[in-house]
């Protein structure tokens, strides 16, 4: 009987941790749900390994070790639209992803905007597939009108507040609620996009929305809208950071704001850096109607720029699961959101990392450290004695996205057919492996 001091060991793999500093192949030791060691190939390593049970040990030659990735922008739905998703099947949607944190938004029915709603969310994760935490809202129904009590949300868990979904219109409201949450540390996420501009559009105000006869979402809306909270948050303080960022004016705008010191972060989406609008027009597929909308090549340039230059901090899936039914319809009636949870690790190396603009440490940091960071979360690394949270990717492994592969309930994703580089191989949550690739 082979003696067994490790739970799991992780062999051979090219571990990356931005977070510390780690970039090259060793080994990596698990023990009762946490990160034991990671060490370097030689005899005495190669001796533990050997003394281990084969089912305990996940051979990652020629693969990415990393830390398990945080997409700090999902929708799961539960409570109120249990059709679409729940906590336990979004975390299922995770697992396959890649992802072992999720940070869900508060526009669920009944909104997140009470300690009651915040430990239900939290309950209902206990067993599930992946971490979750939770965005509570800043106004109370999220109908911008009277602060939530960000003081109970954070008490019962929350680890940021936001509107997402909408605009904090109020600009008054806004500005209390980054005092708020300044006093307890967290971020306010900021959906920004200015109702008057944006209200009612259904795509990018641009060339291709007049040919369409639609109603267009015009770039300025959110430019204004996110120079609107830096400004706020220059004046009180807080921090800020800015929801799926998809145009070249709002990229300029946050760099402009970081070189002056305001404590403003950002994410994007794949679909922002992979889409442009002159695609609807081909099926107006209404999975590629999203808020904020796809825009054109040159915010993608911009983006890009951004997420090279640091500009832009993390990224996030912002999947937003949507009942077939209700987008089987007129583009311009459907609602807004696609799911992304399973094709964002390949949309991120095929679009990003392969044509050059980020390595994969690059890539990682913005979906392990950084979030973490921003939202004080205690995962994100594989320093010793952190939760074993991993993600083991298989770098150049070619798939086609598959409607029939999705974990999710809804599969409203405009990449299905698409053909993706980078597949994740195995997923592991706190010593558990949730996915491995079947
Ligand atoms: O397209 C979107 N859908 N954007 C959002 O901000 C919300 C999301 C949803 O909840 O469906």
């Amino acid at each position: 009987m082979k003696k067994q001091i490790y739970d799991l060991v992780i062999k051979d793999g090219r571990v990356i941790d931005p977070a510390l500093g780690f970039g090259h192949v060793a080994h990596l030791f698990i023990k009762d749900g946490k990160i034991a060691k990671i060490e370097n190939d030689n005899i005495s390593s190669r001796k533990k390994i050997d003394s281990m049970p084969d089912e305990n040990v996940i051979d990652a030659a020629g693969k990415i070790v990393m830390p398990g990735l945080i997409d700090m922008h999902v929708h799961l739905r539960e409570p109120g639209r249990e059709d679409e998703e729940t906590i336990v099947s979004g975390c299922q949607a995770a697992a396959a992803g890649g992802f072992t944190t999720v940070c869900c938004m508060p526009n669920t029915d009944p909104a997140i905007d009470n300690q009651e709603t915040v430990k239900f969310v939290l309950s209902r994760a206990e067993l599930a597939d992946a971490r979750v935490y939770v965005v509570g809202a800043v106004s109370k129904m999220l109908k911008g009108e009277e602060l939530s009590e960000i003081g109970d949300l954070v008490k019962a868990g929350a680890v940021a507040i936001s509107d997402d979904g909408g605009y904090v219109q109020n600009p008054q409201l806004m500005r209390n609620a980054l005092e708020y949450a300044s006093m307890f540390n967290i971020p306010i996420i900021s959906h920004a996009e200015d109702d008057f501009l944006c209200k009612d559009g259904v795509m990018n105000e641009s060339f291709q929305s007049t040919r369409l006869g639609m109603k267009g979402r015009p770039a300025v809306g959110e430019v204004i809208a996110v120079l609107r909270d830096i400004k706020l948050c220059e004046l009180v303080g807080g921090r800020l950071h800015i929801a799926h960022v998809s145009t070249a004016g709002a990229v300029e705008a946050i760099r402009l704001a970081k070189a002056d010191c305001v404590d403003v972060t950002a994410e994007v989406c794949p679909q922002h850096f992979c889409l442009t609008d002159d695609m609807i027009g081909e099926k107006f597929d209404t999975n590629l109607r999203v808020n904020p909308p796809i825009r054109t090549k040159a915010d993608i340039d911009a983006i890009i720029k951004g997420l090279v230059d640091g500009t832009i901090d993390c990224i996030a899936s912002d999947h937003a699961p949507h009942a077939e039914e209700e987008k089987d319809v007129e583009f311009d009636q459907a609602p807004p959101g696609m799911i992304g949870l399973q094709t964002t690790v390949g949309l991120v190396k095929t679009y990003l990392i392969d044509k050059g603009y980020l390595s994969w440490a690059d890539a990682i940091r913005k979906m392990t450290q950084n979030p973490a960071r921003i939202l004080n979360l205690p995962v994100g690394t594989l320093k010793v004695d952190s939760p074993a949270d991993i993600t083991i990717i298989d770098s150049d492994k070619k798939w086609t996205v598959k409607k029939n592969d999705f974990r999710s309930k809804s599969k409203n994703s405009p990449f299905v057919g698409w053909k993706l580089s980078g597949k994740v191989s195995h997923t592991i949550l706190g010593g558990r492996v949730v996915y491995d690739g079947k």
